[in-house]
């Protein structure tokens, strides 16, 4: 039933309570990869991660993932950094960058605007096959990164980078966090096929997957940049409210707008319940 669930981590000090080694991290939060250390059961639970995984997406992910994930020849293994990166610098311009885990938002927002997606290193247990408290390898590659090959969305994530670090000059993250949140992590977008997730925190999710495209219980609302920044989210259950774009083109020009103007409004009224 679970889905990965994603805690905002706000200072250096915030990641002594997460799971990852962080003393081998650099200042930027990178790390090595260090593919030869994973075992051949970590492989194989990543192996039956994403076949259960497989089976969902062709009926509830949208066109440019299922794309993306065709072109890759992955699945096997857990996949190296290194390689992806080859190939995702010819094909946007992105590179995969390996992190112990969630890191704080001025790295994060650092490495989108450097056009490097931070992809943690290491694998859930068997036991959290169905349910992870913080993003994993599976999450990270599973629902990020095929996007990145998307020309659209790939240049989308870069000028979100650059404005987080711009609203963290104006004390608005909180707000451009949820943005992030109904979008990269549970996003829908409208297909000629019908409603279809093109949100991380959805496609690598066993249970939430066909919920969010299937269930008569979640409202499906139509983007709305002013009440995204507005909503806030619950990490800890299905989501109660999806919002739909109708393309990567649509969602790129609806953020678009100097936010500055819009951080300052929305700062003086409530924040909308989710
Ligand atoms: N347009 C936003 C700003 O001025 C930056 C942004 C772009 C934010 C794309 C999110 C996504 O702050
Ligand atoms: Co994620």
């Amino acid at each position: 039933m679970g889905k990965a669930i994603i805690p905002r981590v706000n200072t250096a000090s915030d990641v002594k309570a997460l799971r990852g080694d962080y003393s081998r991290a650099a200042a930027d939060f990178s790390v090595e990869q260090d593919w030869d250390a994973h075992s051949a059961e970590e492989h194989a639970l990543f192996r039956r991660l994403f076949e259960r995984q497989s089976k969902l997406v062709p009926h509830y992910a949208c066109p440019e993932w299922i794309e993306a994930i065709a072109g890759l020849d992955a699945g096997r293994e857990i996949p190296r950094f290194d390689a992806l990166s080859r190939r995702l610098r010819r094909a946007t311009g992105w590179e995969i960058v390996a992190v112990p885990g969630l890191i704080p938002d001025e790295p994060f927002f650092t490495h989108l605007a450097n056009r490097r997606f931070p992809v943690t290193v290491w694998l859930r247990k068997p036991e959290e096959f169905d349910y992870i408290v913080e993003p994993d390898v599976f999450h990270d590659f599973f629902g990020h990164v095929p996007l990145l090959f998307d020309r659209v969305y790939a240049d989308h994530l870069y000028e979100y980078g650059k404005g987080g670090l711009k609203a963290m000059r104006l004390d608005a993250v909180k707000m451009l966090a949820r943005l992030y949140w109904y979008t990269i992590e549970f996003g829908l977008m409208r297909t000629p096929e019908g409603v279809r997730a093109y949100g991380a925190g959805l496609l690598s999710s066993g249970g939430e997957l066909a919920y969010c495209v299937e269930s008569p219980e979640p409202q499906r609302l139509e983007f709305d940049l002013e009440r995204v920044l507005r909503t806030e989210y619950r990490i800890d259950r299905y989501q109660t409210t999806y919002f739909v774009i109708e393309s990567f083109e649509h969602l790129m020009r609806e953020t678009a707008p100097d936010f500055t103007p819009i951080y300052a409004r929305l700062r003086a009224l409530p924040a909308l319940a989710p």
